[in-house]
């Protein structure tokens, strides 16, 4: 609560004025504009009523001085109100900071809507070191802190920046769906569902319907909601993900590699070159920087050497990687953020791959898959050639002991005009992380899904 309180009535007066969002305000220097938002920081000095206003698209500093800060609507102000202020906007003084560079000087000002103080105060609510659980539950209301506000704000611009390579790369957007009744990435992740009596599941990937795609509309790519029932709490795990994927018709495995460097390096200096954006990622992570140069290479094999020779043993069986064996979470961590650039990870074993990844033509072992791994993250793309000929994808469902019967439309691909083609899937959250240097994929969800929450 401020102090000073005189029953003062405030009145609006009619000079005109132009109704502005606080991002715009520079163009109306020394005009009486109208702005409207909530109060992000409110503090009293010397007989003045500093405000901070915050509208989503930015801050601005508000002063109210004589009657407007005596008034004793003023002293009842509180953090997260809503007002509109009017007044003129001013540029500061030099050796003075404010966000813009300059204040608003205001002349008049209403309370849209007062929020509660004391037990019930914003501040109260939001204390950033409140137990984890408690801010998710009050997200609606953490969202509107800096932090926050900045990542998904790289976030909006990330998807924008998403589609404007991948159209530039000559791929067209689809919207697959999410209700289905075929499984991508292996039964134990799938979320059941009751379809007016039929058994069906939550999407885990488009993959099948993108391969649908590409002999009708040519190379295209989604970005939709996958889902998975992940019962391990990982710091890159989500129940519910934004997931980007791509696929490409007539491209050898090399030409599905570059273009996943190419996605990524163009997203990133994309989002680099955009002032507004780059403030905001240097401010959550000061050190990125956007990769330019071709990614490291490393086949699986190359990889277990590396961690062999790193004295890292498979927390699995506890001993020594050999051939077969799954590199788990914390070891390929452990391995890239020690190697600290992107890694391109290809040639995994069949039998730890999926169903429908195409074989290395030179060793049958192994499949034409690839990895990306990106340093403090792990794993952000994953994808690979796909089995071409029928015959073959029908030896790979029986291997899997997988009931070809949901999926003829899929295998139709290999019957009706078989091409050669491969994709990925890339993790938005999970490159969100990289890019803004968060700890976990969760605060890179605006209502983050994993065992145990659903709510808000
Ligand atoms: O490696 P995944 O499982 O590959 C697929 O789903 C392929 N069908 C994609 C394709 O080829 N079209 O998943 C792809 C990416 C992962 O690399 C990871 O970034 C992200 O999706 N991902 C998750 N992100 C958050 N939470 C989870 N539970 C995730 N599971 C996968």
């Amino acid at each position: 609560r401020l102090e000073a309180s005189k029953h003062i009535k405030i009145v609006d007066n009619d000079k005109p004025f132009v109704k502005s969002k606080i991002q715009d305000l520079a163009k109306y220097r020394d005009q009486r504009v109208s702005v409207s938002g909530w109060i992000h920081r409110l503090r009293a000095q010397k007989g003045l009523v500093f405000i901070v206003l915050r509208d989503g698209t930015g801050l601005v500093q508000i002063v109210l001085q004589g009657d407007l800060a005596n008034a004793y609507q003023t002293s009842e102000l509180t953090l997260e109100s809503t007002i509109e202020v009017k007044g003129e906007i001013k540029k500061l003084p030099d050796g003075k900071t404010a966000p813009g560079g300059h204040e608003l000087i205001a002349d008049f000002y209403r309370v849209y809507g007062l929020a509660p103080s004391g037990e019930e105060a914003f501040s109260n609510r939001v204390q950033e070191d409140a137990d984890p659980s408690l801010l998710l539950d009050r997200r609606h209301l953490t969202l509107r802190g800096d932090t926050l506000s900045a990542v998904f704000k790289v976030r909006a611009a990330l998807l924008t920046a998403f589609r404007k390579t991948l159209t530039d790369l000559g791929t067209i957007e689809v919207t697959p769906p999410c209700m289905v009744q075929s499984m991508v990435e292996g039964g134990s992740t799938l979320f059941n569902l009751d379809y007016y009596g039929e058994p069906a599941y939550l999407t885990q990937s488009s993959q099948l319907y993108l391969e649908t795609v590409v002999p009708a509309l040519g190379n295209c790519f989604c970005i939709q909601e996958s889902f998975r029932a992940e019962r391990s709490h990982t710091r890159r795990h989500l129940s519910e993900y934004t997931h980007l994927e791509v696929e490409v018709g007539f491209v050898t495995f090399e030409d599905l590699l570059q273009h996943v460097e190419k996605v990524i390096i163009g997203v990133t200096n994309d989002l680099m070159s955009q002032p507004d954006i780059k403030e905001l990622i240097l401010q959550l992570n000061p050190k990125f920087k956007a990769p330019n140069q071709k990614f490291r290479r490393m086949r699986y094999t190359d990889a277990l050497e590396w961690l062999n020779d790193h004295g890292i043993i498979n927390s699995d069986t506890g001993e020594k990687f050999k051939f077969g064996d799954d590199i788990s979470e914390a070891e390929e961590r452990r391995m890239t953020d020690e190697i600290n650039e992107p890694i391109l990870l290809t040639h995994f074993p069949v039998e730890i791959k999926s169903f429908y990844m195409e074989k290395d033509s030179e060793d049958t072992r192994v499949t034409e898959s690839v990895d990306c791994l990106l340093p403090n993250v792990g794993e952000v793309v994953g994808g690979s050639m796909r089995i071409m000929h029928y015959d073959e994808l029908m030896a790979a469902f029986k291997r899997e002991k997988m009931d070809p019967t949901p999926y003829e439309f899929f295998l139709d691909m290999r019957k009706y005009g078989a091409y050669p083609h491969g994709g990925y899937g890339l993790g938005v959250e999970r490159i969100l992380a990289w890019i803004c240097d968060r700890f976990t994929v969760r605060e890179c969800s605006l209502y983050p899904r994993f065992a145990g929450r659903c709510k808000p």
